[in-house]
């Protein structure tokens, strides 16, 4: 369908790294893309670049999100703002679990609820959530990471049983290891982070998940692409590990039943 079909389009998270490559995609491909961050300057220089409509606003706040939302009918519905605090899950802390459930989870469920009717309304429109490969794959991190992208997930396919018969397209894009700043967003700005998650390797760079993103929404109304797993070439997901028992396990002798 082509981006000739739709107009407006709304993205968040749309300051750094992958929103801000989305937006730069759009616009250039002509839509009126409206961009949600919390951080205002870089907005603003995104919007000189590209022409977007910058909305300083946290996606959790609801009310702006119902404000714009209300305001302006969207054809295209990026879900990208996303936030992470790695952990072992026997180190989780209250106010992380809350935070992700918050943005990486709550957000997309309300910003749905409150784009999606409109679009199956008009019988046009195209939501790409951007969930992760923790959506789908274990491995050692943050347990609250991987059950927020896994309700992503499951989410985007719920989206297109609900929305039946209608002309809305549902697009999950689930990224490995990505060339963006998440991972300074996540721990800290000190070189190390750079040396450990990006110096050095191959990865897709924010751009390359932008073009997979409008190859999605330039394909014909009648092709919906409903999974992207994009991952550098040089990772792989999975592997097998067992452990020793660290101290002997209890004797059952004894034991009463
Ligand atoms: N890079 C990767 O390796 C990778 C891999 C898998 C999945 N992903 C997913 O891809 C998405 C984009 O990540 P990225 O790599 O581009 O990370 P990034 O550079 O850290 O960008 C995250 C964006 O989310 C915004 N954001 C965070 N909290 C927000 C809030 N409360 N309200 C509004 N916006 C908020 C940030 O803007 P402000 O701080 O200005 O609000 C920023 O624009 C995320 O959902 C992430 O989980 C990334």
């Amino acid at each position: 369908m082509p981006f000739a079909d739709y107009k407006t389009a709304l993205v968040t998270g749309a300051s750094s790294g992958i929103g801000a490559a989305v937006v730069e995609r759009l616009s250039r491909e002509g839509l009126e893309v409206h961009a949600v961050a919390r951080s205002a300057e870089p907005l603003r220089a995104l919007s000189e670049r590209t022409g977007c409509i910058a909305h300083a606003v946290d996606v959790t706040n609801r009310e702006a999100l119902a404000e714009l939302t209300g305001r302006i009918a969207f054809d295209v519905l990026i879900n990208n703002a996303g936030v992470d605090r790695p952990k072992k899950f026997l180190e989780a802390e209250d106010g992380d679990i809350d935070l992700l459930i918050d943005v990486n989870l709550r957000a997309v469920l309300h910003l749905c609820r409150m784009v999606v009717p409109g679009m199956a309304e008009r019988d046009r429109g195209h939501v790409i959530n951007i969930s992760s490969i923790a959506g789908n794959y274990n491995f050692g991190g943050n347990s609250t990471y991987h059950a927020v992208k896994a309700g992503v997930a499951m989410l985007s396919n719920q989206l297109r049983i609900d929305t039946f018969g209608k002309r809305v397209r549902v697009t999950e894009i689930c990224p490995g290891r990505v060339a963006t700043d998440i991972f300074n967003h996540v721990h800290g700005n000190d070189p190390s982070i750079r040396e450990r998650f990006i110096d050095g390797f191959e990865l897709p760079q924010a751009s390359d998940i932008a073009d997979a993103i409008a190859f999605a929404i330039a394909a014909p109304v009648a092709v919906n692409i409903g999974h992207m797993e994009i991952t550098p070439t040089l990772q792989v997901m999975g592997g097998l590990q067992t452990a020793k028992p660290q101290t002997p396990a209890a004797s059952s002798e004894g034991t009463k039943r």
